[in-house]
């Protein structure tokens, strides 16, 4: 399965932090947004993973994880000219997905709770079909909404409904099979212009091919699309850092628990951010490991 990360768009409603930065390269708290997806990615256990953003952010992406090596990783980079919808990222990364399956994460979405990495790891495994997640919200009227039977079988999927039919909102964490860019290939746009995710996912409901799996309380799927929630964000990862002594979102700790990098390369790793908490993490990790 290969793994992509969506982080382009215009970021109006950020506006003016946005205006000339990407979204997804906004701090939260001490590590830039789009590690947090990155993070997600790697506990699903994907190595090949496509960063899409737009043409003035790409190099920016570039500098901050490079090829990914250093991580185990293969990370390869896709221009969106234009914010066509989220569903277009799998036309953008056509050749890149090739014959496989994919992760599509959008490059805002930050999640955190246990068990989650064996949550991912079984929706890697998806071979027909696609799978999503639900999460119950108080506004689900704000996202993507699934409605679904005692069963867990989804019975419909609305994109912003003015009247859900659901409080469980969809998270921007979407795996697929490779009918995906068929799919995506013969999507059209929607009043807002827009190749909408929903529609891709009806795709796969109208073929009773899509799963649903539940985030329960004990998770955190945290709103970054505004000032509040960004801030919120921070002061979350702060919080649970400080309290538990253990990082959320800290790729070098994955590469390595993942066994995609050794001791030495960890170490070294930390020893280029010494001067942080960050790094000081990463080195306190790496002795521990003894
Ligand atoms: O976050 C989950 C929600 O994401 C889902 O519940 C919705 O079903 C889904 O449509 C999406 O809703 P948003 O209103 O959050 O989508 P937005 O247009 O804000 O785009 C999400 C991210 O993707 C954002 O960081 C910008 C980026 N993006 C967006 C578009 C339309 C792109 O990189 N390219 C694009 O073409």
């Amino acid at each position: 399965m290969k793994g992509i990360i969506l982080a382009g768009g215009n970021g109006t409603r950020l506006y003016p932090i946005t205006k000339s930065l990407s979204k997804q390269l906004l701090p939260i708290y001490d590590k830039p947004m789009i590690y947090y997806p990155l993070s997600t990615i790697m506990l699903a256990g994907i190595r090949e993973i496509l960063i899409i953003s737009n043409p003035e952010y790409i190099d920016m992406y570039k500098r901050l994880l490079n090829d990914g090596s250093h991580l185990g990783l293969k990370i390869d980079y896709e221009i969106q000219e234009k914010p066509r919808g989220l569903a277009d990222a799998l036309n953008v990364g056509e050749d890149f997905i090739g014959k496989d399956s994919v992760c599509l994460i959008l490059g805002d979405n930050v999640f955190y709770g246990q068990g989650f990495g064996p949550k991912l790891q079984k929706a890697s495994e998806v071979e027909r079909g696609a799978v999503i997640f639900g999460y119950y919200v108080t506004n689900p009227s704000e996202f993507g909404v699934v409605e679904f039977d005692e069963q867990g079988n989804v019975l419909s999927l609305e994109e912003k409904p003015s009247k859900p039919k659901s409080n469980y909102a969809i998270p921007g964490l979407y795996f697929y099979d490779n009918s995906v860019i068929e799919k995506a290939k013969n999507l059209k746009p929607s009043a807002r212009g827009e190749l909408e995710i929903t529609d891709l996912n009806r795709e796969y409901l109208k073929e009773q091919q899509l799963r649903i799996e539940l985030l329960g309380r004990g998770f955190a799927w945290l709103d970054t699309g505004t000032y509040d929630g960004l801030a919120n964000a921070a002061d979350f990862v702060r919080t649970i850092q400080k309290r538990t002594g253990l990082y959320i979102a800290c790729l070098e700790e994955i590469a390595y628990r993942n066994k995609w990098i050794t001791k030495e390369e960890l170490i070294k790793l930390g020893k280029e951010y010494e001067k942080t908490e960050y790094g000081q993490y990463i080195l306190r990790f790496a002795s521990d490991m003894n």
